[in-house]
């Protein structure tokens, strides 16, 4: 690209236990294949209770671990940028797929705005919304796309992140940028849906895909340290013992911890009885859906010995870890592994957004 207005601009995840920071260099040139080139990856974990599910309670502290994150090591360089594309915490977040009986040409924003207010979960006048219109399916039926977040919830993420003297180009729905990062973005999936599902530390998110957009998002009760705390509490060992036998063990269940992993299989089915639920919901309250034949994960969690063999098992669709770099193209640089990368698909997607120029690229997907 040979201009972009906000040079530098980068990716930054804020998590209840980590932040990271993802920046790219858009090679992309006149012919316009996307192309990426990897500058900066830098990751650092929090300790409990700085933020907690969503909420900053130490925000003095988090600025800190940002600030020393941007600075960087003695062998690496500060980030230039100031320019960023940061994340809403899923908790606290909406994204669905809404359909009006109308023409879009004859939509006004009084009808996305009552139609929404059916579907939002938080309190009226207290959240802010925004939407995108889709490409139409139905003639005379309008898709059109929503996100939300509570207002409290977007001004403390935009206090936090000014207050470093940065600006924000956009603060973003996570499942719009896991999915920007897992949705091969130069191929159709015609008549087919996907499903995403990121298991991270705190909390796990489903997103479904199909018809070339998020149809919804929902959060999940399952996550790395909930399998730490369970064998933490049944085994009565220390985190890091925990955390050991969790990155040894997975989830396949032997007589020695047998009672730990009494208490990790009940958690797991009832993961995968909410995301049978949720595939349900969606066949059930959705127009023209396709069925899911692939459930694409990301997450540091998904790393967890045999998960993907049991989900597949279980849900009798395949469910495999994505390839977070793939939207990148073919020159990225020097990149991660994969598999060390699974955590990091929320910063990448925020990264290839930061990178666009966006004054052409759609707010959502
Ligand atoms: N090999 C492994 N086996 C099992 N668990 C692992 C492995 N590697 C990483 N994890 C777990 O992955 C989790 C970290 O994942 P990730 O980086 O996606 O979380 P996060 O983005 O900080 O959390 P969240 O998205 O919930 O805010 C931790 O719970 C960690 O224990
Ligand atoms: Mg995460």
């Amino acid at each position: 690209m040979l201009f972009h207005p906000y040079p530098n601009a980068f990716g930054l995840d804020i998590g209840d236990l980590s932040i990271k920071i993802v920046q790219l260099e858009n090679k992309t040139g006149h012919k316009n294949t996307p192309s990426f080139h990897l500058k900066t990856v830098r990751q650092i974990s929090l300790p409990p209770g700085l933020i907690v599910n969503g909420e900053i309670q130490e925000p003095e502290k988090i600025r800190k671990y940002i600030q020393h994150l941007l600075q960087g090591k003695k062998e690496s360089k500060p980030i230039e940028g100031k320019w960023v594309v940061a994340t809403l915490p899923e908790i606290h977040s909406f994204i669905k797929v809404i359909h009006l009986t109308k023409e879009s040409k004859d939509v006004i924003d009084d009808d996305i705005l009552l139609q929404a207010k059916q579907h939002i979960p938080f309190d009226e006048e207290s959240y802010y919304l925004d939407w995108q219109m889709l490409p139409e399916i139905d003639p005379g039926t309008t898709r059109i796309l929503i996100g939300a977040a509570p207002k409290y919830i977007v001004d403390m993420y935009t206090y936090l992140i000014e207050s470093l003297g940065l600006g924000i180009l956009s603060l973003e729905i996570e499942a719009l940028a896991i999915a920007r990062s897992l949705i091969t973005s130069s191929k159709l999936y015609e008549g087919e849906a996907r499903a995403i599902l990121d298991v991270g530390a705190t909390q796990s998110s489903l997103i479904m895909y199909d018809h070339e957009t998020i149809q919804f998002s929902k959060t999940l009760p399952f996550s790395g340290e909930l399998l730490t705390t369970a064998i933490m509490q049944s085994l009565k060992v220390s985190q890091e013992e925990a955390e050991k036998l969790k990155k040894t063990y997975g989830v396949t269940y032997t007589k020695k911890y047998g009672k730990a992993l009494g208490v990790i299989k009940e958690s797991l089915d009832m993961f995968i009885e909410t995301i049978e639920q949720s595939f349900q919901f969606y066949y059930s309250h959705f127009p023209h859906t396709n069925t899911v034949t692939h459930v694409t994960m990301s997450g540091g969690a998904t790393n967890t010995l045999h998960l993907a063999e049991l989900l597949t098992e279980r849900l009798g669709v395949t469910c495999a870890p994505g390839k977070v770099w793939k939207n990148l193209g073919s020159k990225p640089g020097n990149i991660p592994s994969e598999t060390a990368s699974l955590g990091l698909a929320t910063a990448i997607g925020l990264a290839l957004r930061a990178a666009e120029n966006p004054f052409h690229a759609h707010d959502m997907i």
